[in-house]
């Protein structure tokens, strides 16, 4: 007969959905609301995961040297894993030493480290934390150009190798879990990449941050920061193969198939459904990489099927840091590449870059 103690104690996390169990012990509702929420009625936010399902996954079977290496390239640098960690913000709200934390983890499970320009932590101290891991700054362009210029500058001094510029924010979408809570960012974490906004006290809702973003920027401006930067750019928050075509036109190295983790404007698709039109309408023009849902191996293992060359993970990371600091991001990063391991083995597949169009298909239609 088990004890009450044996039914309720919760058994550690064995997979991702299992560490946002843990971050929802660990954090405080309006943090945790924060984080999970999305906009409007979260249309979006569950088609990102239900999508997922509705893709069918077709093994090949006796292939020896299946599963052999996870290794691949992004944006022709090496990487030892196709999972990256998304560019998230106030990191400080989840583990006292932030974006810091998430990236010496990231550096010691192989992932490229993407750091907001709303993290909490300085850019050259993040790049300390990662060491020889690779980084990615993540620009939210500023109404005031220097404030851009000198960031653009701060990145590529402290090893940064690539510049993501988000398009699909400001304004924030309508966050009613954000709305009803009046969640605030606490005044001591600081924003240590931005000038403060005039006048303020401190404590900042995420929605004051955006009105220091120039929320007026064109394509134009995505050519300025290509030249400013010394860097690749890759455009973040694109849906619309048009878009992404554009994107390329004007100087982008690659593009994310992202919504924002169906946090900005509701309704939108799913991304893996909006991911193949992307790729053949840019037909190698510009790397693609996706991110919105991505919870299992066999999740990855469809979106390179499909035509990205990485994709991205944002809430995964937050749970493991706020549930268990370093050592959390680690095992989210590691149980992520386990689980994609098993899907290349089970697969028929030696390595990322040998995933083929054919391993996937829309779970309406028919294996061909
Ligand atoms: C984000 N995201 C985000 N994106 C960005 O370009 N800059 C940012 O500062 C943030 N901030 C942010 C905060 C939080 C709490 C979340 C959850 C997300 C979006 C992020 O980069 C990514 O697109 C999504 O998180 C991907 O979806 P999943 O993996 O969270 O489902
Ligand atoms: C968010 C911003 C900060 O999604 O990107 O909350």
């Amino acid at each position: 007969m088990p004890t009450g103690d044996d039914r309720i104690a919760p058994r550690p996390p064995v997979n991702l959905h299992d560490w946002e169990e843990s971050a929802r012990r660990a954090l405080g509702r309006d943090a945790f609301d924060y984080v999970a929420g999305g906009g409007g009625d979260e249309v979006t936010l569950r088609d990102n995961r239900a999508a997922f399902a509705r893709w069918k996954v077709l093994p090949r079977v006796l292939r020896p040297g299946s599963g052999a290496s996870l290794a691949t390239e992004i944006l022709g640098r090496p990487s030892a894993l196709p999972i990256m960690v998304a560019p998230f913000a106030y990191q400080g709200i989840l583990d006292p030493a932030g974006e810091c934390a998430t990236a010496s983890a990231a550096a010691v499970a192989g992932a490229p480290m993407c750091v907001s320009t709303l993290a909490n932590r300085s850019l050259e101290d993040i790049a300390k934390a990662t060491g020889d891991g690779d980084r990615i700054f993540q620009l939210y362009a500023q109404k005031d150009e220097g404030v851009n210029v000198e960031m653009l500058a701060r990145a590529r001094e402290a090893g940064y190798r690539a510049v993501i510029v988000t398009v699909d924010l400001p304004p924030f979408g309508s966050r009613d879990r954000d709305t009803r809570s009046g969640f605030s960012i606490p005044a001591d974490l600081g924003l240590p990449n931005i000038p403060p906004p005039p006048g303020h006290d401190g404590t900042l809702t995420p929605h004051d941050t955006s009105f220091l973003m120039n929320a007026d920027m064109g394509w134009s401006d995505i050519e300025r920061i290509v030249a400013e930067a010394g860097l690749p750019v890759v455009v973040k928050g694109i849906l619309a193969p048009a878009d992404a075509v554009l994107a390329a036109e004007h100087g982008a190295a690659g593009v994310i198939v992202s919504n924002h983790g169906g946090r900005q404007l509701d309704g939108v698709p799913a991304t893996i459904d909006a991911l193949e039109p992307v790729v053949q309408a840019l037909s190698g023009r510009a790397e693609v990489w996706v991110d919105g849902g991505v919870r299992r191996g066999t999740d990855v293992l469809a979106a390179l099927a499909l035509g990205a060359r990485a994709i991205l993970i944002g809430r995964p990371v937050a749970w493991g840091l706020a549930a268990a600091g370093p050592a959390g991001v680690e095992a989210v990063l590691s149980t992520l590449a386990s689980e994609f391991q098993t899907a290349l083995t089970l697969g028929g597949v030696a390595s990322p870059t040998e995933i083929s169009r054919e391993m996937v298909y829309p779970g309406r239609g028919s294996p061909a």
